[in-house]
């Protein structure tokens, strides 16, 4: 019987800080449940970290922590092509050929590039600006059918089809143009002390991280901000009550049930029981992945080598789309 070709999967994560909450239920959580159904593409953006200044000796660090931190979160390096982005030249070739179909005006629009610009004035250089094209060189590189990001990542897949289309009607069908794959439930987390703002590693206060120790937790989820209406009741509206809905938000993509069955489950008890247990939850969730990333962060032999096979594949994939492209544009061969 003929084998039925798999569709494809891509996505990445900056190793510019530790993998929190936000990322594992916006992104990671929902690879790892495809990758029987998907041939899965995954990787390290290191090239994207170097537009906001990083100390090297904790980027290397972070870039081979962040690797065990996938596989113990469930992505199995034999079933899913895990790679370091700067380990496949081809992103910065590609990005460049893209450079020159892409728009001022259009990456003048980003969103990120505004609010990263604002954050870092004192360094608002040419690859804060082009990291869309980067991304979207990543992107195409390996023809994807779809691209599983958090809501925040939207707008940058969409320049990314943008780019791909406009480069197709110039010469012919080079590149698929991929769909954006956003998760019904934890495409956006917020801050616990932030509910306004996405979870990020920039308020650690409000950030749980991977691997952020069972009481540091607790802690964080026990200071959670609810609202100020002092209703104490645990009832989903995401406009009166932020950082209730976003409690709610984690514990039901946690613990898959609805928001209905979480409002029963807490009917009669205050925001002093709900948000630990809410904490609890998320430690049992965090609990076999941190103690998986504990063991396998010791054994750097087995990371390296999974870089290297990871590395090999992607190159392959990458390598053909790339000479394609060079082809079409009219660079020499030989
Ligand atoms: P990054 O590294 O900021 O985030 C990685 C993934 O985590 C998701 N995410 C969240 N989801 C829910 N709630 C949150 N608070 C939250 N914070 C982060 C992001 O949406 C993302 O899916 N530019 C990308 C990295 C990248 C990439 C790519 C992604 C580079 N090239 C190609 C996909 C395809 C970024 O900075 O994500």
């Amino acid at each position: 019987m003929e084998e039925v070709q798999k569709k494809r999967m891509l996505s990445g994560i900056q190793p510019s800080g530790d993998l929190h909450l936000g990322n594992y239920l916006g992104a990671i959580k929902n690879w790892a449940d495809r990758v029987n159904d998907y041939e899965c593409f995954y990787f390290m953006a290191d090239l994207h970290t170097i537009t906001v200044r990083q100390d090297p000796s904790e980027l290397r660090k972070r870039s081979v922590n962040q690797l065990a931190q996938y596989i113990a979160c469930g992505l199995d390096p034999e079933k899913n092509v895990l790679f370091l982005q700067s380990h496949v030249p081809a992103h910065s070739q590609l990005a460049w050929v893209l450079n020159c179909y892409t728009m001022f005006g259009e990456l003048s629009r980003m969103t990120q590039f505004k609010d990263k610009s604002a954050k870092y004035s004192n360094n608002i250089n040419a690859g804060l600006f082009t990291y869309p094209v980067l991304m979207a060189a990543d992107i195409l590189l390996y023809q994807p059918d779809y691209v599983p990001v958090g809501e925040d990542q939207k707008q940058h897949v969409e320049i990314c089809r943008d780019i791909a289309i406009r480069f197709n009607s110039i010469y012919g069908d080079v590149f698929k143009v991929p769909e954006p794959l956003i998760a019904k439930t934890g495409a956006r987390i917020y801050g616990l002390t932030t509910p306004g703002d996405k979870m990020s590693k920039s308020v650690p206060d409000g950030c749980v991280f991977l691997m952020d120790s069972p009481d540091d937790i607790r802690r964080k989820f026990k200071r959670a901000v609810t609202d100020s209406d002092r209703e104490n009741c645990v009832r989903y509206d995401k406009e009166a009550k932020p950082g209730v809905a976003n409690l709610m938000n984690i514990y039901s993509t946690l613990t898959g049930k609805t928001m209905t069955e979480i409002e029963s489950e807490f009917a009669g008890q205050g925001y002093g029981v709900f948000k630990p247990a809410v904490g609890d939850a998320v430690v049992e969730a965090l609990r076999p992945i941190r103690e998986e990333a504990e063991r396998l962060m010791k054994d750097k032999a087995y990371l390296d080598e999974v870089y290297r096979k990871g590395a090999e594949k992607a190159s392959y994939v990458a390598g053909k789309t790339l000479r394609k492209v060079y082809k079409k544009v009219g660079f020499y061969q030989i």
